[in-house]
C-alpha cells in the first residue's frame, strides 16, 4: 500500500529536502501551505507536479484538521515555524503562537483525526541555549535564550506529553543547525555565502555581521531529513539529538567561505552592532551517539564540503544572473 505523509513547512529548506526523500521512497506527499500574496514555492518548484498542496496555517485549528482529514497521513512531519531566532525578539507572541502553540494544534488534530499516524516534531538545539555541558545530548538541560528557544521547549514537551498521555507515536528530533544552498538568506551561513558570491562578482563590496565568535555544530540539511524519516520508522517513538559532533565559529565559516572564492575575509567582513542579539547562544555542539546507535544515522557531508557546496551554488546563481543581464 502507498504510504502518505503530511508535511507542514513544505516550502521551507527542510520541507523541500524531506519531500524529495519521501517521493523517492514512493510516498504520496501532501504539504500544508499558508496563503501569501505572492506564493513562495521556489524550493519545491521542481516537484510541484508530484506533491499535493493543501491550504492551511499553523495558527488555525480548523484548517489543520481539514488538512489531516483530506490527506489521511500515515506520517506527519511538523516542520513549520517562525524559525528565525533574531525575529523572535521582535515578534515573540507570533513566534509563540506558530512555533509553540502550532505544534499543540497539530498534535490535537492528529490525536483526533488520525491517532495512529506517526508524528515528527522539529525540535531544536536552541533549546539548550546557555549550555551546562558539552557536548549536548538528549538529557542535557534546557536553558532557552530567545522567544524562539522557549517556544520550541514548549512544543518539545507537548510532543512528549501527547506521547505519554495518549500513546501517540510522537517523536522529536533535536536538530542542531543544518544548512544548504536552500537555506534562507537571513541565516548566517547563507548570508555569508551569498555575500561571498556577490563580492566575488562585483555586486557588493562588504559584509556586515554580528557575533563572529558564536560557535555552531553545522551539518547538511539533506543528511538531517533522513534522520527525521528514520525516527518515524522505529517501533517506539523517542527523542534524538541530530548533530555532526563538530563545532566552528561564525568567523571560521566566513574565513573558509571567502577562501573558497579566493578572497581574504578580513578585507570584507566587519561587525555591525545591529546584528548582535539581546541574548546569545555562544556554543552548540551535539552528541548524536543515540541516533547512530538506534537509527543507524550519521552525517555524510563534512563542514568543509558544506561550505564549498553553498559558495559554489551562490556563485553559479549570480553568474547566471550576470549572463542574463548582458
Ligand atoms: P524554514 O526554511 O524557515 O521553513 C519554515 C516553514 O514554516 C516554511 O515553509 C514556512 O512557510 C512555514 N510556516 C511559517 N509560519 C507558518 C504558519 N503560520 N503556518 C504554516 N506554515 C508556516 O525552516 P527550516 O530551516 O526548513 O526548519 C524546519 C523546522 O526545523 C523549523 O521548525 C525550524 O524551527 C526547525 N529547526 C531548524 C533547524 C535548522 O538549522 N534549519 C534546526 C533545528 C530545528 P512560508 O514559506 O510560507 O514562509
Ligand atoms: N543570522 C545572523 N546574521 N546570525 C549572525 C550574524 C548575522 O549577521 N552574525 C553573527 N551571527 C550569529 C548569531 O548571533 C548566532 O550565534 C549564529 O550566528 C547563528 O545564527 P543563525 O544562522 O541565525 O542561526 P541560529 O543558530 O540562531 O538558529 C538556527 O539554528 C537553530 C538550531 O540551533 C535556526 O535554523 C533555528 O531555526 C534553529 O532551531
Amino acid at each position: 500500500m502507498t504510504k502518505s505523509a503530511l508535511i507542514t513547512g513544505i516550502t521551507g529548506q527542510d520541507g523541500s529536502y524531506l519531500s524529495e526523500l519521501l517521493l523517492g521512497k514512493g510516498y504520496k506527499v501532501y504539504g500544508l501551505i499558508r496563503r501569501l500574496s505572492t506564493p513562495n514555492l521556489a524550493r519545491i518548484e521542481h516537484i510541484l507536479d508530484q506533491v499535493e498542496l493543501i491550504e492551511g496555517d499553523l495558527t488555525d485549528q480548523s484548517s489543520i484538521n481539514n488538512a489531516l482529514k483530506e490527506s489521511q497521513p500515515c506520517e506527519v512531519y511538523n516542520l513549520a515555524a517562525q524559525s528565525f531566532v533574531a525575529t523572535s525578539w521582535n515578534q515573540p507572541v507570533l513566534t509563540g503562537d506558530v512555533t509553540g502553540l502550532g505544534a499543540v494544534r497539530i498534535l490535537e488534530g492528529v490525536c483526533h483525526v488520525c491517532p495512529d499516524a506517526h508524528f515528527y516534531q522539529a525540535s531544536s538545539s536552541e533549546m539548550f541555549g546557555k549550555v551546562n555541558e558539552s557536548p549536548q545530548n538528549e538529557n542535557s538541560r534546557f536553558y532557552p535564550r530567545s522567544p524562539y528557544g522557549f517556544a520550541k521547549v514548549y512544543a518539545h514537551w507537548a510532543c512528549i506529553n501527547y506521547r505519554e498521555s495518549y500513546g501517540m507515536h510522537a517523536s522529536s528530533g533535536i536538530l542542531f543547525n543544518h544548512e544548504s544552498p536552500r537555506r534562507g538568506i537571513e541565516f548566517v551561513t547563507r548570508k555569508i555565502t551569498d555575500a561571498v558570491a556577490r563580492i566575488s562578482l562585483g555586486f557588493a563590496k562588504e559584509l556586515r555581521l554580528g557575533n563572529l565568535d558564536a560557535k555552531r555544530d553545522w551539518g547538511f540539511a539533506g543528511d538531517y531529513v533522513k534522520a527525521m524519516w528514520l525516527m518515524l520508522q522505529q517501533k517506539e517513538p523517542d527523542d534524538y539529538v541530530i548533530a555532526t559532533g563538530e563545532t566552528h565559529s561564525v568567523g571560521e565559516f566566513a574565513e573558509l567561505a571567502f577562501h573558497e572564492a579566493g578572497l581574504d575575509w578580513k578585507k570584507y567582513v566587519s561587525v555591525d552592532q545591529k546584528f548582535i542579539r539581546p541574548a546569545e547562544v555562544n556554543l552548540l555542539l551535539g552528541d548524536a551517539s543515540k541516533a547512530r546507535r538506534i537509527l543507524g544515522w550519521k552525517p555524510e557531508v563534512t563542514f568543509e564540503e558544506l561550505v564549498k557546496m553553498m559558495v559554489r551554488e551562490d556563485l553559479k546563481r549570480y553568474e547566471e544572473k550576470r549572463k542574463l543581464a548582458k
